[in-house]
């Protein structure tokens, strides 16, 4: 079968790569005529695990190309399937921008001739789907109009491990209204769901509105975790033990329950918010889902206040050595990265910033355009002269850090573990203290740390 995607980014790359080894003759298109020239010389766009060499083997097959919405080519005409995977991201109002959805709606519009089955990938409020196919009809100039059917299949994977989460993929949504398509989906994810046991078919609307569900689902917990978390450190409590206990309970599930920085990336944030203005259009107060977001975006102040009572609550000529600026380890995604907020809230309070990441460490510096910013080639190097170290995305080589070489550097010996991926005990052998998300900072508790945080002024 042959399938069209367009938009070539995290999602429709994956997409396509993952359909092109299935043995589907895939064409990817994108407006970003940079995007699809790197992809034609076999160079990435962006970093997810494992992508570039399933792409090579795509184009080596003959599976899988590229094309530039600007220059069509017939890959839209021959498409069985047209996935739309651009971006939605939050407009002004809070409401999911469909502008590029539309746009490509208004393109598919006046180059086909006959029918096909449109599926939005892309995530979108409840309602999306009826729109485009509407555009479709009414901007086509064909009479009569080719029969349009627009179906919903809502993506899943993270990333990071995309293509696993592709390839095995916990389940698949599929929101028709209409026999054909829905055949035409389950003929394509057959090869990642033989017996079909993890495909779920529904109606359109229910399609659309259970990826915010998820994507709410997963935010409360994150911000109810964080928000216990903050309550144990007030009550002098073991978060760590009290997740454990959690985490037992086969009722409330292991996933999700770590006090971090808060989420962050391009999912979580822009879903909550399309989803609560998606509630105040029809009348619901969604209450809870505002808490959620209140909890999260006062998260990274939570951090803020927490580093400025380590330094005597005063950031002038202080210096923070911050390790991982992406949202997660293992992509480069910086979009809504709390790292991001965290560095923004450090140098507008006037310390210095040290940043080191695996990935981003450049496309940081456009972002936090800033001369008491600086992101350094290697992990140790950002500790170089700083007061304390903020570990704020869990890669593997944070996991294996030298902490030897990191208490050499830090004047102020004091690691904030935002991730919960280093043991209280390992860092101390190296004179280094260790401090947790709620936790409260030693120089609220502890006369040495005051006395050093003296002396290294
Ligand atoms: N990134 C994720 O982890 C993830 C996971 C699940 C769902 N989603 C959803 O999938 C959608 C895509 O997300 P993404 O992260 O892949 O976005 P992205 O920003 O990485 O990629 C979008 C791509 O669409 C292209 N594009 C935009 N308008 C276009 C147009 N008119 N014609 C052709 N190309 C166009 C852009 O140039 C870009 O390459 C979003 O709705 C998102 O919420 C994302």
């Amino acid at each position: 079968m042959n399938i069209a995607i367009i938009g070539t980014g995290y999602v429709g790359l994956v997409t396509g790569a993952c359909f092109a080894q299935a043995g589907f003759n895939v064409t990817c298109l994108d407006k970003d005529l940079h995007k699809i020239a790197l992809l034609r010389q076999g160079r990435m766009p962006f970093h997810e695990p494992g992508l570039e060499a399933l792409i090579a083997e795509g184009q080596a097959s003959g599976r899988l190309s590229f094309q530039s919405t600007l220059e069509p080519d017939l890959s839209l005409e021959r498409a069985e399937a047209i996935f739309l995977a651009v971006g939605t991201p939050t407009g002004p109002d809070g409401r999911a921008a469909l502008a590029d959805l539309l746009e490509c709606a208004g393109l598919l519009a006046r180059t086909l001739t006959h029918g096909a089955v449109i599926v939005i990938k892309s995530t979108v409020p409840v309602g999306t789907c009826e729109q485009v196919r509407s555009t479709l009809e009414t901007q086509s100039p064909f009479i009569p109009p080719p029969r349009f059917t627009v179906a919903s299949n809502p993506e899943f994977l993270a990333e990071g491990r995309a293509i696993e989460d592709f390839r095995h993929p916990g389940r698949i949504v599929i929101g028709c209204d209409d026999a054909q398509a829905c055949r035409v989906l389950r003929t394509l994810y057959a090869p990642f769901d033989p017996d079909g046991s993890r495909t779920l078919v529904m109606d359109v609307r229910s399609a659309e509105f259970a990826k915010y569900a998820c994507n709410a689902a997963l935010a409360a917990r994150i911000s109810m975790i964080n928000e216990l978390a903050c309550i144990a450190g007030q009550l002098a409590v073991d978060m760590r033990a009290v997740c454990k206990v959690l985490t037992s309970d086969p009722r409330i599930g292991r996933h999700y329950l770590k006090p971090g920085a808060g989420y962050g990336g391009s999912c979580l944030p822009k879903d909550l918010r399309a989803l609560i203005a998606m509630a105040q259009d029809h009348g619901e107060p969604a209450y809870l889902l505002h808490s959620v977001e209140t909890v999260n975006t006062g998260q990274c102040e939570r951090l803020l206040d927490t580093l400025r009572a380590c330094m005597a609550y005063d950031f002038k000529g202080r210096c923070v050595a911050l390790w991982g600026l992406t949202f997660k380890a293992d992509t480069d995604d910086m979009r809504e990265a709390p790292s991001l907020a965290l560095a923004h809230g450090l140098l507008e309070a006037g310390a210095r910033v040290q940043a080191y990441d695996p990935v981003a460490g450049q496309s940081a510096q456009a972002l936090l355009a800033d001369p008491m910013f600086e992101p350094c080639a290697d992990a140790y190097r950002a500790c170089e002269g700083a007061d304390v170290l903020v570990v704020m995305t869990d890669w593997e080589e944070f996991r294996r850090a030298d902490f030897a070489r990191v208490a050499e550097r830090l004047s102020l010996s004091l690691v904030f573990d935002c991730r919960q991926i280093y043991e209280a005990a390992s860092l101390a052998r190296h004179g280094l203290r260790h401090l947790e998300i709620g936790q409260r900072p030693p120089a609220a508790a502890s006369r040495p740390f005051i006395d050093a945080l003296q002396s290294a002024v």
